[in-house]
Parts: C-alpha cells; structure tokens; sequence
C-alpha cells in the first residue's frame, strides 16, 4: 500500500492510534485520537511520555508506560482533562533482539454522554454503575476485553461468568460504553438483592391500579426505563423461576406483560447478565430453565479468577494504591517484599478483597513504608511468608491463634482447654504471641 493511503486509513479510523517508541517517546497519534484527547499531533511527538504523565499533566496514567516495565500487552483506562473517558489497549512490537521496538495503542472512547430520560429516583437497587477504571496485563484478562469490545458493538446477550470480585460488573459496563447505546440508560438489576415479591412489578413494570398499594398512575419497570439502553441483569441465578419464564419472552421478542397488563409493551433492549454461579449446573439440577439459558448464553464471557493472573497483582496494587493515596490525602508505599506477599494470596474474593486490602494496609498502617504484615491469612496460604524458614512461618501462625482464642475464650485457663494445653504452655505461648506483636507494632513505626 502507498504512504498517502496508509495515511488516509490512519487518519479515518474509528479508533483512536497513539504510537510510541522503545524509549516511551511519541512518534505519532491521529486523527482520531486528537478529537478524543484534544492534544494535537504536534503537541504530542517528540515528547517522552515520562513527561507528559502525572496528575496535573496532559495525561493522569499511560498503558506504554506499562507495556514498557511489562513488556507484554496491556488494557487500561483513563480519564482525560477534558473529562472524556479512554480505553487504551496497549501492544508491544519487539525487534529481533526481543527489545521493544514500538509501541501500537488503540483507544476507545468511553465517555458516556449525558441523557435526559429521566430515571425513577426510587428505584434504589437498580443504578448507574459509578466510574471506576479497569487495568490489566494479564493475556487472559486481554483476551477477555478484547472479545467484550469485539461484541459490544452488537446487540447480542451477553453471559459473564466469574467468582465474586472479578470484575464482572466493570465488563458490563465497558460493554455498555463502548456499544453504540451509549448514549442510552445502562440499569444494573441485581436480581438477589430485589425481594421476590416485587421483582415482577419492579423489572416489568405495573398498570394504574393493578394492585393494592400500588401507585395510582402505574409505574415503569427496569426494561420500559432502559428503553434503548442495556439492562445488566447481576446474579441472573437467583431469579425466581416464573420471572425466568417472564424474561424468555423478553429476550424471545423484546415484549411483555406488565403487572396487570393487558397490551404488551415492546421494548429495545440490550441484555447482559452475570453469575457466579455455574448455570449449567444449575440447569441440570432443575434450577434454572434450560432454554433461558441457551437464550443468555449467546456469547459467554468467563473471567478468570485473579490466582489465575497473579502478574496482574502487581500492577492493581500500584493503582489502588494511587487512589487509596488521594482518598485519605497520604503518600504510603509498599515494600517489595509486602507486593510479594500480597501477590502470593489466594484471593478468593478476588479483586474487591485486593482492593479493600490495599485500603486497610493505608489507613491502618502508622508508617509511610509498609512491610509485610501477618494479618494477611495466613490460614487460607501457609506459604504467604516467602523468605521466612518452616519455624519462624509454624510460630507466626502459632501466635495468632493465641491472639485469637484470647479474644475468644479471655483466661489462659479457658485457653488451655479449648486448645488442649496446660495452662502454663498457654500462659507462655500468649505471652511469647503479645510481645511478637508488639515488636512488629514498633517496626512498622
Ligand atoms: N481490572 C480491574 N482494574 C481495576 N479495578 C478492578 C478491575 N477488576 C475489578 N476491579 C474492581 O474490583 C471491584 C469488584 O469488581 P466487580 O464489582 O466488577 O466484580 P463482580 O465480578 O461484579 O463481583 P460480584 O460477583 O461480587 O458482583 C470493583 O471495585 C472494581 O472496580
Ligand atoms: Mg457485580
């Protein structure tokens, strides 16, 4: 292809490019990327993105930067000056020597315009999802943006599957900012949390009258006020099994009854449902109804659980811990060695418990340097101490189960019962677990 047509196509693609090279030096943006950021072209080249990242800078975080120190694909988002909302996916170009030799950007932008339709105040559990950003270099969690961007754009059922705290709830939201509803209502519907007396009234709607107690001028449910939008259906498995019936017809023709209806009203949905539970599993055991799920099952998304991701730890903390920083106004850090314990958990509630982690260890620790601490479950992994021998670990979980029995059972007499011990033994082991934790209550002074 000639120079001038692969300019034109560089120009007028849809999303954003943003190039950079081995050093995290600008070669070039487009078009695109200029309307999206507004920084022009000739701002923007020549200049290191070492300098043009910080907070009161042209941009507050950069996926190259990333790529850089990962040297493998990353996806993070942004919020720009201008207010404007970025998914950057990030992709490495090595050279024969396995250095990098360019980095190729692609953005999305996400910016969500505001809508006028006005939203039923009331309907407390069904919300916009609020801003929060997505970062990740693992393959697999690319993969999954990637296939979630690819779909977005149509208007299929979407099933995201994935443990508690895996970020299905972000995908969802990603899905919705980067389709072409966008500029329509995203109502996130958690279906456990609705009590099932009123999750046909409050998903469908009801007529003037249709029941006592009921408002007199009727009222719109979750699917007639998302109307051109996308309704998130989160914990689809709890839905009660005649709604499932229910929302069949809804994803069969786009209509439905409301609650004393008589005409069915049509709507123009997209549907993006979400569970933690396996739903094949439930269907076998009668559950949850077969064809329904075949129905939600168009394109299934499975987000991997972060033990399965552990390069991924790394980089969260980095980022929790900048916004943990701002929040409560201090400038903490984490030791290498405390990211090696963190990075070595299991996380079962994945990245929420990671999160909150992040935010206990700020506000609870008293130095600005945080060192590894016990008071990360020890429990659930015995190996959480990397460096430290058998003996020192056998010790560390010895103490806290005598901090915790005196919590529990007060008297070294009680103690020695409960744990099957003398009470001399149980006297010196407290005593020997207070003074370890009072040493490391100093250390971290
Ligand atoms: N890749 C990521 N980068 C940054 N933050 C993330 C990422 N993934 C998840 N989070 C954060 O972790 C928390 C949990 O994510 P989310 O609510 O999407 O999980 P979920 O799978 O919907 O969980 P549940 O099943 O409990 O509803 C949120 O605060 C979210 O912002
Ligand atoms: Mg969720």
């Amino acid at each position: 292809m000639d120079k001038e047509l692969l300019e034109i196509v560089f120009d007028n693609l849809y999303n954003g490019i943003y190039l950079v090279d081995g050093q995290g030096v600008t070669i070039a943006v487009n078009r695109t990327f200029e309307e999206m950021s507004g920084f022009t072209n000739a701002e923007l080249a020549g200049k290191s993105l070492y300098d043009l990242v910080g907070p009161d800078n042209y941009f507050t975080g950069s996926a190259s930067l990333l790529v850089l120190e990962r040297k493998s694909p990353v996806t993070a988002t942004y919020s720009t000056k201008t207010g404007r909302k970025l998914l950057v996916k990030g992709r490495p170009i090595f050279d024969d020597r396995g250095k990098i030799r360019l980095i190729v950007n692609t953005i999305w932008d996400l910016t969500v315009v505001q809508y006028s339709q006005k939203i039923d105040a009331d309907t407390a559990r069904s919300q916009f999802l609020s801003e929060e950003d997505i970062i990740t270099c693992s393959e697999r969690m690319n993969e999954v943006i990637d296939l979630a961007l690819q779909v977005a754009i149509t208007d299929s059922t979407i099933l995201l599957s994935g443990e508690s705290g895996v970020g299905k709830s972000l995908l969802a939201k990603l899905i919705h900012r980067s389709s072409e509803r966008k500029g329509k209502p995203l109502i996130q519907v958690n279906c456990a949390a609705i009590p099932e007396s009123l999750i046909e009234s409050e998903l469908f709607g009801y007529e003037a009258g249709a029941f006592t107690g009921a408002d007199r001028r009727g009222k719109p449910g979750f699917f007639e006020l998302a109307d051109g939008g996308t309704v998130f259906l989160d914990e689809i498995s709890e839905l009660p099994i005649h709604i499932q019936s229910k929302l069949l017809w809804v994803l069969q023709d786009r209509s439905f009854f409301k609650v004393g209806g008589r005409e069915a009203t049509t709507v123009d949905v997209r549907i993006i449902a979400a569970s933690n539970k396996d739903l094949a599993k439930l269907v076998a055991t009668g559950g949850f109804r077969e064809d329904l799920y075949y129905r939600l099952n168009v394109v299934p998304i499975p987000l991997p659980p972060l033990r399965e991701r552990r390069e991924d730890i790394p980089v969260l903390i980095r980022y929790f811990l900048g916004k943990f920083n701002r929040k409560h106004r201090c400038y903490k850090e984490f030791s290498p060695a405390l990211v090696r314990q963190l990075a070595a958990g299991q996380w079962p509630g994945n990245i929420r418990e990671l999160e909150n982690a992040v935010e206990r260890l700020v506000v609870t620790s008293r130095s600005d340097r945080i060192e590894p601490t016990r008071a990360f479950g020890l429990a659930s992994d015995p190996l959480l101490h990397p460096g430290q021998t058998l003996k020192e670990m056998v010790a560390g979980y010895e103490a806290e189960i005598l901090l915790k029995a005196q919590q529990e059972y007060g008297t070294t007499r009680n103690i020695a019962a409960a744990l099957g011990i003398s009470q001399a033994t149980a006297s010196r082991k407290l005593q020997q677990a207070l003074e370890d934790k009072e040493r490391s209550a100093k250390a971290e002074k």
